[in-house]
């Protein structure tokens, strides 16, 4: 049976990825150590509480203690770090945590799984492990008009969130190149789906349109991303992790670029014949201004896990917004528990000046 750690796993991909290994595998322990941060949310996880092939650990991915004993009591075979701070206007106001969670919280996992799969006396690391970063292909920094990011593409990130999971991704090499710790990283678009918590584009604009508030559209909206439905991106790191080759980096993406504007049209217009409600319309939309720093365009070529792995994207983006629009519709209580409280103070303050 296959021991994985796994961190940040109450967050929107991990939450995904757990259902997603936990459908897949009928023998396998997912260990998910995650420090419950307010994107962190264990009734996400309701549905597996009581099945013992899922374990969680209240903790920080920073805290060596923690993560020694864990290695020590389950002998892991893979960790798989899905834990960061994962939102772009969240770091523009406050740095310093990204740099704490997204880049000193790695390097504590790949020292502890050193210390634990690498026998100093031989030289040799134990048979079968591997260390698995979750990053993203905002590390590549911003494309024009024309183009993809390859994994040979230099990296420049422009963000501070951006800056330190580019960070991140260089230790994860140094280990590989100085240890010879067998590595891979995986650098995907942007996610959608269920559980994905409401300060990112595509829940905001749907709780937004639902309860009819301005929709807030940074700059000219025709900033682009590449949107990959959440599931796929599962399935990409679980064949990174069982199949991708040593000291490899793997772009994940299925080219499906749409500037923003159209993600929020889309998202009226679905919600205006699913609710038949005349309140929402296109009215709703209120361009404010850009994000600081703000990329224009992301695009993946994702030529290199297709061939090497198999990998493609199933869920078509047509397909997957009605599915996601569906789960938040469905999950009305979800959405008012995680909106309650502090989510209203994060609101007022990100936006009041926008
Ligand atoms: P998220 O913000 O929804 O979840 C992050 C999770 O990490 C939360 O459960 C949080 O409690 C936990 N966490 C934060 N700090 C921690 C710490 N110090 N110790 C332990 N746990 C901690 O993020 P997400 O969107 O699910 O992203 C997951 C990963 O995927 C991130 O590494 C992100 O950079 C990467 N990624 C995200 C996208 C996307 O579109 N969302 C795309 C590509 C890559
Ligand atoms: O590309 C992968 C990245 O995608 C991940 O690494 C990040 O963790 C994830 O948050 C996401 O980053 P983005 O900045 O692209 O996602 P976000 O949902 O914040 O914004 C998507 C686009 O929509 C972006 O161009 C900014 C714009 N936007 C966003 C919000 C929240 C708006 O116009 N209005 C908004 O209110």
């Amino acid at each position: 049976m296959k021991k994985y750690l796994v961190t940040g796993c109450a967050g929107f991909i991990g939450t995904n990825f757990v259902y997603y290994m936990l459908k897949k595998y009928p023998e396998i322990l997912l260990v998910n150590l995650d420090k419950l941060t307010y994107a962190g949310n264990l009734e996400n996880l309701k549905d597996c509480e009581d099945d013992p092939r899922h374990v969680f650990v209240q903790g920080d991915i920073c805290d060596k203690e923690l993560v020694t004993g864990l290695f020590e009591k389950y002998d892991f075979d893979y960790v798989i770090n899905f834990a960061a701070e994962s939102h772009v206007d969240r770091s523009i106001t406050n740095p310093e945590t990204f740099v704490e969670t997204n880049g000193m919280g790695t390097v504590n996992l790949l020292q502890c799984a050193k210390n634990a799969w690498y026998d100093s006396e031989t030289k040799t690391w134990a048979e079968g492990k591997k260390y698995c970063q979750v990053s993203t292909d905002e590390v590549y920094g911003s494309l024009g008009a024309d183009g993809y990011f390859m994994e040979t593409t230099p990296l420049c990130p422009h963000s501070p969130y951006s800056s330190s999971k580019a960070s991140a991704d260089m230790f994860v090499m140094a280990y590989h190149d100085t240890y010879g710790m067998p590595v891979n990283i995986t650098r995907c678009s942007n996610n959608y789906g269920p559980y994905q918590f409401p300060e990112k584009l595509i829940p905001l604009m749907i709780n937004n349109v639902k309860n009819h508030k301005k929709l807030p559209v940074y700059g000219d909206g025709m900033n682009v991303r590449d949107w990959l439905y959440v599931e796929d991106h599962c399935k990409a790191i679980d064949m990174v992790a069982n199949g991708g080759r040593d000291g490899e980096v793997y772009n994940v993406g299925g080219h499906n670029e749409r500037p923003n504007i159209f993600i929020v049209k889309t998202i009226i217009a679905q919600l205006h014949d699913r609710l038949k409600d005349d309140g929402i319309d296109e009215g709703l939309i209120q361009y404010v201004a850009d994000r600081l720093g703000h990329d224009r365009r992301y695009g993946i070529d994702p030529t290199k896990i297709k061939e090497e792995l198999g990998w493609y994207p199933e869920t078509p983006f047509e397909k997957g917004i009605v599915l996601t629009i569906d789960w938040y519709l469905e999950h009305e209580e979800w959405m008012n528990n995680v909106t309650s409280g502090n989510y209203q103070k994060y609101y007022e303050e990100m936006y009041k000046n926008k």
